[in-house]
């Protein structure tokens, strides 16, 4: 249904749509890669949902309540509380990003024992720091994720047979920890079933294996536990919530998503008191001291009312349907796109809609350059091109599924921005034989597509 913002707009900042000449010079000089576009070249951003988010007033005034103490911050002593609070974790540590949580936490679960890193389906970051510590970084989502066509409720779950096979084949003494990312970002913002939640902690405790929550977008995952799983309807967002992090002993999450604040991070341990204090001794060198790490006082105050926003129902239900309507607008016009919709983004299968374009020309990276010479719009290609090669071989092309995600910023752009956004992809699938195919030009050894500069294929 229809769901009007809880919401009214205080504050704008202008965009502007540059004409299609403008635009072919500046995608050209950006070497066909819309991440080295400048944001003033683009009319509608949906790279990311990270940290580009609208605040409250309520946090624009905290931001005025910053203690910038070193140490013992009162801001820090609020947000500690509130994370308390949601998660029932008793120790909570800041960190500048999500990234800064995993840099402390991977490395020192690795080096604890243990060369496999399990997960449902990790972020790259995640990855890259599983991969840096040493050890290997092991995907077991559910089969349902990777058809975009196959309606699954809950497309982040594990397939917690495999897992549990891996564990028993392995040995639990490979394993340093495993990894439950909620929503899950990599097949389209799917979130993950309480059910399966707890089957993946009851692994963890069976085995003795340390479950991180990776809870980004952890209220998301909550909206759709409440309105897609048996027994749930009733309850709070809060209560589901947590029992969500029930179901873990460590969490991280990157507060620029469901923390509603433009940059912050967290890295918290539910009782494990010794494992807090090894954590508390490394924040120090990589962040900061453990009352700040890394984050302004005046950040952690928006941070911790940011998190009180986010399990406001009548938030998230907009938030969710606003999502859907993308999505929706898209698969009326037969779009395909990753069903059911995730909570941050609409994932368009352009593996489906160019399927005679090689994986090795990128056709989700082709799209999304031809979306924006097509509309300003820059969204960002999930296929092969992110995936990289295979770190052995040198094979490229690897990637299951080509995607473009058109990840939409919290409390940001309006419903007839989403018209304009559904318009805009209908008309380039409208044109899909114009599209061209991209060859590298320059392609950097690691996250490649972050940097790379291409040309167009004839
Ligand atoms: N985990 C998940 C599931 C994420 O989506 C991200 C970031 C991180 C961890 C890392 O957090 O950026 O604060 O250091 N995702 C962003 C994205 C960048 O565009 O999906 P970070």
């Amino acid at each position: 249904m229809y769901q009007p913002e809880p919401f009214k707009i205080k504050m704008v900042e202008p965009i502007t749509l540059l004409d299609r000449r403008e635009r072919e010079k500046c995608i050209a000089e950006a070497g066909y890669n819309p991440f080295l576009l400048r944001s003033d070249q683009v009319y509608i951003d949906l790279l990311t949902d990270s940290g580009t988010g609208a605040m409250s007033d309520r946090q624009w005034a905290g931001l005025m309540l910053g203690d910038e103490s070193y140490a013992g911050s009162r801001n820090f002593y609020h947000l500690q509380e509130t994370v308390q609070e949601i998660t029932g974790y008793a120790f909570v540590l800041p960190t500048h990003q999500g990234r800064g949580a995993e840099q402390i936490i991977i490395p020192y679960l690795v080096r604890r024992g243990g060369k496999y890193v399990l997960g449902n389906m990790h972020f790259d970051t995640t990855k890259a720091h599983i991969e840096l510590a040493g050890a290997l970084a092991v995907n077991f989502i559910t089969p349902e994720a990777l058809d975009t066509t196959a309606e699954y409720p809950f497309k982040g779950n594990f397939d917690l047979e495999a897992m549990e096979e891996f564990i028993q084949e392995h040995g639990p003494d490979s394993v340093a920890a495993i990894v439950t990312t909620v929503t899950c970002n990599s097949v389209g913002g799917q979130p993950v079933s309480m059910a399966n939640m707890r089957g993946a902690y009851a692994l963890g405790q069976k085995y003795g294996i340390p479950v991180i929550i990776d809870s980004a977008r952890f209220a998301e995952n909550a909206y759709f536990i409440k309105e897609r799983e048996e027994g749930y309807a009733q309850r709070s967002i809060r209560e589901i919530v947590r029992e969500m992090f029930s179901y873990g002993d460590i969490m991280t999450m990157s507060a620029k998503k469901d923390g509603l604040v433009n940059i912050g991070g967290i890295l918290a341990v539910k009782e494990d008191e010794e494992l807090f204090r090894a954590c508390q001794a490394l924040v120090v060198p990589y962040e900061g001291f453990p009352t700040y790490g890394g984050l302004a006082g005046r950040d952690m105050e928006a941070l911790a009312i940011g998190l009180k926003e986010v399990v406001q129902e009548d938030y998230l239900r907009q938030r969710i349907s606003q999502v859907e309507l993308l999505g929706r607008q898209l698969q009326e016009a037969g779009v395909p796109v990753q069903s059911p919709i995730g909570g941050h983004a609409v994932f368009v299968d352009v593996g489906r809609i160019l399927p005679e374009m090689p994986k090795t020309q990128y056709p989700g990276h082709a799209f999304a350059v031809a979306l924006y010479l097509e509309s300003g719009i820059r969204a960002v290609e999930i296929g092969s091109l992110l995936y990289g090669r295979d770190p052995q071989t040198g094979a490229d092309g690897l990637a299951d599924l080509e995607l473009l995600r058109l990840t939409i910023p919290r409390r940001t752009y309006t419903d007839n921005h989403m018209r304009y956004i559904a318009d805009s992809v209908i008309k380039v699938c409208a044109q899909k034989d114009q599209i061209k195919g991209v060859a590298f030009e320059y392609e950097p050894p690691i996250l490649r597509h972050f940097t790379a500069r291409f040309r167009l294929v004839d």
